[in-house]
């Protein structure tokens, strides 16, 4: 019998305790301190308003919740599993330290839309805290594009020399990117930030409470319009996710560039030490360590977007503690993000540009073949189709010699084709191929430059709406 009991006491108390591990969340949603504080100060605000609470209440529940924020932020506050989440483990705290008063918190609220609104709260500071961030990595490329548009290097299609660009060009292709990136956290925030406290555990409640100015308060458009909807919509981090992932995806395509560029094949950069890792057995190597995981992060990021859309598919409403697993997904790809950004910014701005092997590298392909060939169309009634079969010879010809065709002289040019003329060798000079291609959009200096001043208008303007949301 004593050993029964023995036996059933261990058994209870590790059974409760495996439950405890398995149902909270406090060990992960703690990070939404802030914003649960938050929230709870504008209810209870909300509360004394309508006349739900004394002022004298409302206050002290304040007064309270400022304490409770302090002992997180001094690292004195005891996180207790059994308490949950957050939600529970500050009110319960709040309660300890202001006591009858503490309990009236929760009239006309439930954890449903409170979570609701903590994790909104904390998706849309997510949003506004990478645009920052996406806005200073395109002010980097920018200025970095301006003092690069003519410095030129082989574009490529298929990884391999196509035309010569040059390398502000490309940045700039880059800067578009990230730019579609903000606009759509941009988007992302103004269809999200309406407020869902207040629709309480799925049907609203029958106090007379104001949504309407707990959602001013607290930053919001206005509030959810439907409260079932409220506490059980997850759209906000899911777009948040998916935004974040295309941001990688960007990062990643990147990254690849400064892999490749750094090589001994490329040589067109070399990453600043500072950015760069040395190998554990081969003394002459310098890795590019750190843009291989910017490349990297982008799977896992991926998997959140891919993990938070498999919860969701399928639950019925309202509220399913299924939803308690949106979080830790959109904690990992915001931190992900924020910091491939900072990195990827200090990466480009520390490392070393090498002109000349880009110059150098734009000599080997033939990268003025589709030059010779325009010429020819242009100047000589040759249809495209012809002038391309003898562009072809031309550049057989220049391999025959060991040359590039930029290097032929007019002569070995004329020998080509008898209806080749010797006006047409100038098209075969890189630079002026380069800047040939002027069209709105294009790779000359002007066309780039036209961008540059494009793009700085527009990240003007995004500054100040950044402000403004
Ligand atoms: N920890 C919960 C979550 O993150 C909070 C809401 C719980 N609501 C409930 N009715 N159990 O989703």
């Amino acid at each position: 019998m004593a050993n029964q009991k023995l036996w059933g006491g261990r058994f209870s108390a590790s059974a409760a305790e495996i439950l405890d591990v398995f149902n909270a969340s406090l060990p992960f949603d703690k990070k939404l301190y802030k914003q649960d504080i938050l929230g709870s100060k504008t209810h209870a605000k909300m509360l004394a308003r309508c006349g739900i609470l004394t002022q004298d209440e409302a206050d002290l529940i304040c007064k309270g919740l400022e304490q409770v924020k302090d002992e997180i932020e001094s690292g004195v506050f005891e996180f207790k599993l059994s308490d949950e989440d957050i939600h529970m483990a500050i009110e319960s705290r709040l309660t300890q330290i202001i006591g009858e008063a503490g309990k009236k918190l929760h009239t006309a609220r439930s954890r449903n839309d409170q979570v609701a609104l903590d994790f909104r709260l904390f998706v849309l500071d997510s949003n506004k805290h990478l645009r920052n961030l996406v806005l200073n990595l395109i002010t980097t490329l920018l200025s970095l594009a301006k003092e690069h548009t003519q410095t030129m290097l082989p574009g490529m299609t298929h990884l391999q020399h196509a035309q010569p660009v040059n390398f502000g060009f490309l940045l700039c292709a880059y800067a578009c990117m990230f730019m579609r990136d903000f606009e759509r956290l941009e988007s992302t925030f103004k269809r999200n930030n309406y407020c869902p406290l207040g629709a309480a555990a799925l049907a609203g409640t029958p106090y007379s409470t104001d949504r309407h100015f707990v959602a001013k308060e607290l930053g919001f458009i206005a509030p959810t319009l439907n409260a079932t909807d409220s506490v059980s919509d997850r759209d906000f981090a899911l777009d948040f996710l998916y935004d974040t992932s295309l941001l990688a995806m960007h990062i990643s395509r990147f990254a690849e560039e400064l892999v490749l560029w750094s090589s001994y094949e490329f040589r067109f950069i070399t990453l600043s030490d500072a950015y760069s890792t040395g190998s554990s057995i081969m003394p002459q190597k310098k890795n590019p360590d750190v843009p291989e995981l910017l490349r990297g992060k982008s799977g896992r990021v991926y998997g959140n977007l891919m993990g938070l859309l498999v919860v969701m598919k399928g639950l019925p409403l309202a509220y399913n503690k299924d939803t308690q697993e949106d979080k830790e997904g959109v904690f990992d790809s915001f931190e992900t993000l924020e910091i491939s950004l900072r990195i990827l910014n200090d990466a480009l701005k520390t490392m070393t540009i090498h002109k000349d092997s880009m110059l150098k590298a734009c000599r080997v392909g033939h990268l003025s073949a589709t030059d010779l060939a325009d010429f020819l169309v242009k100047n000589c009634e040759i249809p495209f189709r012809e002038a391309h079969h003898i562009t072809g010879k031309a550049v057989a010809s220049a391999e025959s010699l060991g040359k590039d065709l930029s290097e032929l002289s007019i002569e070995e040019l004329c020998a080509v084709d008898y209806r080749i003329p010797k006006e047409a060798h100038s098209s075969l000079d890189l630079k002026a191929s380069m800047e040939s291609r002027n069209s709105y959009g294009g790779t000359s200096t002007q066309a780039t430059l036209a961008q540059i001043e494009s793009l700085n208008a527009w990240l003007e303007l995004a500054k100040t709406t950044l402000g403004n949301v």
